[in-house]
């Protein structure tokens, strides 16, 4: 859908064209386009502050029937984030006019704060994923997505970048299937199901898949996973992604926490916390989008496992109850404290065995994990917790470059005391409500042995009550650029 094309476009009809203008810089060498903002700021309403529109039809000297010109602000103050919102405003303005083509202008200029690639980047991911709607279960399908995003540059960017462009266009159409699984209905999303769509399309992308059922996870010892799904008619499944290429240098293993409905089971969860809990498994759906990117772009260098458990956790007469003591896959027993802190027992026994099986050589995890998390950081930051300052540090710097964004916060050790239990070797939650999100990342701790790990607990950003200016309702993707930019860097993850 993303296409880069070279200048002399402006020569060629075009349907609309979307040009950046900033307040105080002139951003554009190329002399048509130069031209047009220079007839754009002679108008009174327009000087290109940030936000500010100006559609002109017809222009003289080029061929495009609407020009549309938008506000950056100041050339000091532009961030790739500004880009992005600024690609998302032009496609919502195309696709109110129901237009099909929307070219957009990438800003070339020498004296911008900003790399042309990270500029093209952005832009691209902008509009691409601002042309995402989620719209499957509407049988009036009112807005209809552009079908073709043109990005306007010079013939020699054209020929650099044109990797560049293909590895974002992957990224984001992994971004915008990870949204539809989170806003997908959980009726239509139960583990084996789930399971199954994570499986044909990594199957097409190149990925090795195995799927583990509820026998083989009983068999294996899954105790802390099997006493989750214990009250669902609905069986769990384990799906194992492998991507594989040629030299590699490390293995990287990826968890998300897959719970297709998270009722909170026998500590039922009350109205008004249940709602959206079909986002549960957002960070299955970034690991699984982000690997099926990964069998796209085909990063060299390291081996990527990804291990994603999948239940539902729901209240009956079979449920796991409060006082339970399980066995989990590691051998430890935990008391249950609460059903409701269910995310961590699925990702402990996933976490130990991923390391038993595969060694690798670092482990990230990605999990709706706790309320206490966007308590601490709100809606739209994640937070990292991690055993290794550079991984941490790896992972914070490339959510500032893709704008998902992450805040480390502490694993202290003298917190680990609040889980214990006076039956079991620990308890899955801490006796007090405070500093959930800690005590959850250190009850993973519990279970990753020697080996290199970061948790993101992605609560707030995985879901969007409401649109904002590239990502609509619902599923926001959160964390399948960031995976899928991380694996592809070529400094080693794992130090
Ligand atoms: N899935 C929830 C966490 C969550 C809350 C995700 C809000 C997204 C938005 C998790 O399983 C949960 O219920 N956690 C409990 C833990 C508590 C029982 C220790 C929580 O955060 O309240
Ligand atoms: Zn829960
Ligand atoms: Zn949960």
């Amino acid at each position: 859908m993303l296409h880069l094309k070279a200048t002399d476009i402006l020569k060629k009809p075009i349907e609309i064209l979307a040009i950046p203008v900033c307040e105080n810089l002139d951003m554009f060498e190329q002399p048509d386009l130069a031209a047009l903002v220079t007839q754009a700021k002679k108008r009174k309403e327009f000087t290109g502050k940030h936000q500010e529109e100006l559609i002109l039809y017809d222009p003289p000297g080029i061929q495009a029937a609407r020009v549309v010109f938008l506000g950056l602000g100041k050339a000091e103050k532009m961030t790739t984030e500004t880009l992005r919102q600024l690609a998302g405003a032009a496609v919502k303005t195309a696709t109110r006019k129901q237009l099909s083509i929307l070219t957009l202008a990438v800003p070339e200029s020498g004296r911008l704060p900003l790399k042309q690639a990270a500029m093209l980047q952005a832009m691209a991911e902008g509009a691409y994923l601002a042309n995402h709607l989620f719209d499957f279960y509407k049988s009036d399908k009112k807005d209809r997505p552009l079908g073709q995003l043109h990005l306007l540059t010079s013939p020699e960017a054209r020929k650099q970048f044109r990797g560049l462009i293909r590895q974002t266009e992957m990224a984001c159409e992994g971004t915008c299937l990870a949204r539809d699984w989170v806003s997908m209905p959980p009726n239509d999303k139960k583990p084996a199901r789930f399971a199954q769509l994570i499986a044909t399309l990594a199957r097409k992308a190149d990925i090795a898949v195995t799927i583990l059922n509820e026998k083989e996870l009983h068999q294996l010892g899954f105790g802390a996973m099997l006493a989750v799904s214990a009250g669902s008619s609905n069986p769990p499944r384990l799906v194992i992604l492998e991507y594989r290429s040629g030299k590699t240098a490390e293995t990287i293993a990826l968890v998300g926490k897959g719970v297709t409905f998270d009722s909170g089971g026998i500590n039922l969860k009350p109205s008004g916390s249940l709602e959206d809990m079909k986002m549960d498994m957002a960070g299955a759906a970034a690991v699984a989008a982000a690997m099926i990117a990964i069998g796209k772009i085909k990063p060299p260098g390291r081996n990527i496992i990804a291990a994603i458990p999948i239940v539902e956790n729901m209240p009956s007469g079979t449920a796991t109850r409060p006082g339970d003591i399980i066995k989990s896959y590691l051998g430890k027993t935990v008391e249950i404290g609460n059903t409701d802190a269910e995310g961590r027992l699925i990702l402990v026994d996933t976490m130990a065995y991923v390391i038993r099986q595969y060694r690798p050589d670092a482990l990230v995890d990605l999990a709706t994990l706790t309320g206490a998390c966007v308590v601490a950081l709100g809606e739209k930051i994640a937070g990292v917790f991690s055993t290794d300052h550079a991984l941490a540090e790896m992972i914070v710097q490339t959510g500032e470059e893709t704008h998902e964004r992450c805040w480390r916060l502490p694993l202290p050790e003298d917190y680990k005391e609040l889980l214990k239990s006076d039956t079991a070797d620990l308890k899955n939650v801490s006796g007090t409500r405070h500093g959930g999100a800690i005590t959850a990342a250190l009850f993973l701790s519990d279970f990753i042995e020697k080996t290199r790990w970061a948790h993101i607990d992605i609560a707030g950003p995985a879901f969007a009550k409401k649109a904002s200016a590239y990502c609509g309702a619902g599923g926001t993707g959160f964390g399948v650029r960031l995976l899928c930019s991380l694996l592809t860097k070529s400094e080693r993850i794992a130090g």
